[in-house]
């Protein structure tokens, strides 16, 4: 599959069949993502799959005020958990990537959909959650910060592949010379 291929199947699927996923199907994916670039190098974030019958507790927690009832059906979960800023000294220079830990937990999610794809699986970004929940879920005493959740499953059958829906891309896009 090409990168373009890859980028088109990509969708958030929130209809999942019965199969199970493989433990090592989810480390294969994680160790994949973490190949992503990150600010000074840092990689702030750890990752946790959940799954079997753990993935069934976990999904209340993606479904505060009655969010994504969909995740009723899904068979595992990436969580991402956010670790605390650090700075490096470059020479004399002190470099910190606390301002860019959302963006290295955006790319590194994006990294993971992507690698998830390619590997015949599907998943779907999640924003809304209770990280309370989750830190005690996971018995988690510090660093309770999970920016995101994925969930990961293989679609339905007969799942459709959308065409995508976005914002007319004349509007986004400006070329300056
Ligand atoms: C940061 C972020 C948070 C999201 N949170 C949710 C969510 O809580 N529930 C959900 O069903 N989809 C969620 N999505 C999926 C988006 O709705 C979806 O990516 C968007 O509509 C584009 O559709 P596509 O992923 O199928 O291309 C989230 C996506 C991102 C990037």
């Amino acid at each position: 599959m090409n990168l373009k291929e890859l980028f088109n199947l990509r969708q958030s699927t929130r209809e999942f069949s019965d199969r199970p996923v493989e433990d090592k199907t989810l480390e294969e994916i994680c160790k994949l993502a973490t190949s992503a670039p990150s600010a000074v190098n840092l990689q702030p974030y750890n990752l946790y799959a959940v799954n079997g019958e753990k993935a069934k507790q976990f999904t209340k927690y993606v479904q505060t005020n009655g969010a994504n009832k969909w995740a009723d059906g899904c068979p595992a979960y990436i969580v991402i958990q956010s670790r605390e800023p650090h700075a490096v000294m470059r020479g004399e220079r002190r470099v910190s990537n606390e301002p860019f830990i959302a963006n290295d937990v955006g790319i590194l999610a994006a990294y993971i959909v992507l690698a998830a794809e390619d590997m015949g699986v599907q998943t779907c970004i999640i924003g809304l959650r209770d990280e309370k929940g989750i830190a005690d879920f996971l018995s988690v005493t510090e660093n309770k910060k999970f920016p995101l959740i994925i969930a990961v499953g293989y679609a339905a059958e007969n799942y459709p592949v959308r065409d995508k829906k976005r914002r007319d891309f004349s509007l986004t896009y400006k070329l300056i010379k």
